[in-house]
């Protein structure tokens, strides 16, 4: 809380408060509203909450105008080029960049818990084999829970770190067994001699017929788009993972909850949706079409991987994603048509007036699905890359309002429905 003060009046009733300015380290300063309707009698309306902050984080800081993203003070530039996925985890965690020896118990914690109770390989063998793996990532994330309920005790903060370990250890043996399912090729268990994103490639792709190496390429690729993915302050997954937290429902429920806000196409489903649109292009000549239907306020179209609620500039994120297409797409020796589209679609759109005034720039989504493409993930998986990522996020923010006495998160409402009215009897209708 700062000493500075913002006064407001109420014409109607001559009444004054004074509301406290809270600032953090860095950022907009905010209003202290709390005292709002006990001493006005006024609630705020913000539907989206686009001008309302929900919590106190130390977590992570974006500056939406100036294109900044930074873990832990770190920017995301420096730990996208030096750092790993592993070690951005801990970050995240914990707060502090580990020592070696915390980053090899860290790597042993994790790897310690990849597998996953064989009747969730059974669970899993019950969807129909077309099954959206987003679908099933939240069934099976949330049965996690029916595992681990009778021995986790909320109170217990090493209960709470352990419950966040393991998620962030079974996302990738969960989603490559959705995967499988789908592919109809049978478990891949662990190997727990490799590295994070090695075993989760190998999970996804090894197949007992053949011996199965993991390209290098493709597991720096990954390892980049997890860290890329990793955080994201309080965007409409983390915030519903807080929500379902604040009741203080189990960490597996709550991250399932994130998985399912995940999946729209507005948040991380527009990964998936952005290669569908370009797609739907088809051609460099119909990009001016697409981008007038977008403008068109009778369309309903908007161009998927454009936009931001935060960023009214570059997401930093989307200018490291296109480099790193580049450079997979040439190192793997391939071409995308797509990305020729995509970076046509950006070129055209970034100067054309409507975006320009409205501040809709690439963001994570826009490239990140051609990388997923290049290295053989389909389509409908790309937004479960997005999941296993954001898990550390989930769970660090989780983490931390555990740790923060919070109220259960409650929105109130502006009731515009029907004023009280007496019951007519079926005869009387
Ligand atoms: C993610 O919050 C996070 O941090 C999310 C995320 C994370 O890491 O967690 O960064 C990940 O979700 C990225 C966003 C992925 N979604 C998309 O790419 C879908 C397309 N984008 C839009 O749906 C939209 O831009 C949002 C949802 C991302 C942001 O929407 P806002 O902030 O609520 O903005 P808005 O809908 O109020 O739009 C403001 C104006 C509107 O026009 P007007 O009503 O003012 O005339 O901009 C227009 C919108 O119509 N607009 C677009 C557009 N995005 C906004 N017009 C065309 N195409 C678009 N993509």
């Amino acid at each position: 809380m700062s000493d500075q003060r913002v006064v407001i009046t109420d014409e109607s009733s001559g009444k004054s408060l004074e509301l406290p300015v809270i600032k953090g380290t860095e950022g907009e300063p905010t209003l202290q509203i709390k005292a709002l309707p006990s001493t006005l009698g006024y609630f705020t309306y913000d539907p989206g909450f686009t001008a309302t902050a929900s919590c106190t984080s130390k977590i992570t800081f974006i500056d939406g105008g100036k294109g900044i993203l930074r873990y832990r003070g770190y920017p995301i530039e420096q730990l996208s080029e030096k750092s790993n996925f592993l070690e951005v985890a801990f970050l995240l965690l914990t707060g502090e960049l580990p020592t070696s020896a915390e980053t090899e118990d860290f790597e042993e914690d994790i790897t310690y818990h990849t597998m996953i109770h064989e009747k969730l390989n059974t669970f899993i063998s019950g969807f129909h084999y077309d099954a959206h793996p987003m679908a099933m990532m939240a069934g099976v994330v949330g049965s996690l829970a029916a595992f681990y309920h009778d021995k986790l005790d909320m109170e217990n903060p090493a209960h709470r770190l352990l419950a966040a370990k393991r998620m962030i250890a079974k996302m990738p043996t969960i989603a490559a067994a959705c995967y499988r399912h789908h592919m109809g090729w049978p478990t891949a268990y662990p190997k727990n001699s490799l590295n994070y994103t090695e075993r989760f490639l190998d999970m996804m792709f090894s197949v007992p017929a053949e011996k199965y190496e993991v390209s290098p390429v493709a597991a720096k690729a990954f390892d980049l788009l997890f860290i890329l993915h990793a955080d994201h302050e309080q965007n409409a997954s983390t915030s519903t993972v807080r929500l379902v937290g604040s009741t203080g429902a189990n960490p597996y429920a709550s991250v399932a909850a994130g998985i399912s806000a995940l999946w729209g196409p507005a948040h991380g489903g527009a990964n998936e949706a952005v290669l569908n649109m370009l797609d739907e292009i088809g051609d460099i000549s119909r990009v001016g079409l697409f981008v007038d239907k977008a403008k068109d306020k009778n369309d309903p179209f908007r161009l998927m991987g454009f936009g931001h609620r935060v960023y009214k500039n570059y997401d930093p994120r989307a200018s490291i994603i296109r480099a790193a297409a580049y450079e997979v797409l040439e190192e793997l020796g391939a071409s995308d048509p797509l990305m020729d589209l995509a970076m046509e679609l950006e070129r055209i759109a970034l100067e054309d007036e409507y975006f320009v005034t409205k501040k809709l720039y690439p963001n994570v989504d826009f490239y990140s699905g051609i990388i997923y493409k290049a290295l053989g993930i389909p389509r409908s998986m790309f937004t479960v890359m997005f999941a296993i990522a954001r898990t550390v996020g989930w769970v660090s923010q989780w983490l931390e309002q555990e740790e923060t006495p919070t109220p259960i998160g409650r929105p109130r409402q502006v009731y515009d429905g029907q004023p009280a009215r007496d019951y007519v009897s079926v005869e009387s209708r």
